[in-house]
């Protein structure tokens, strides 16, 4: 937790909420798959609101990019892409945001669909 959150924590007791941006989220999933098929990324983050038992009651939303440009529709934290070939060079990333604190851009990851020769 950062400085300052813990100082304002101190400051105004258990009563207050402090609440900032979600930590930067990480994607998971497995990158080696077969062309043609489904892969499942997750875009996991943190609240960093406090009191803890404030964050647990939040839900997050995110926000999944494809390049640089915004998924449309694409809400929840699990991401299924359609594996093609031409999907090789796409580099996603996410943001989860809480009330309106968007957290920092999740690192880029690219699938690499695995060869075969057909
Ligand atoms: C994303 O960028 C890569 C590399 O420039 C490009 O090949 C690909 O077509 C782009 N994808 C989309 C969906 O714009």
């Amino acid at each position: 937790m950062p400085l300052f959150q813990v100082l304002l924590i101190l400051k105004c007791g258990l009563l207050c909420l402090v609440q900032s941006k979600p930590s930067k989220p990480k994607i998971t999933g497995d990158l080696n798959v077969e062309v043609n098929g489904y892969i499942a990324l997750t875009c996991s983050s943190q609240s960093t609101s406090a009191p803890y038992y404030y964050s647990k009651l939040l839900t997050l939303s995110y926000t999944w990019f494809v390049n640089d440009t915004k998924m449309d529709g694409e809400t929840r934290g699990t991401l299924r892409l359609y594996v093609t070939r031409d999907r090789k060079y796409n580099r996603y990333s996410c943001t989860a945001t809480e009330e309106d604190m968007e957290s920092d851009r999740s690192d880029l990851i690219q699938i690499n669909p695995l060869c075969t020769y057909d």
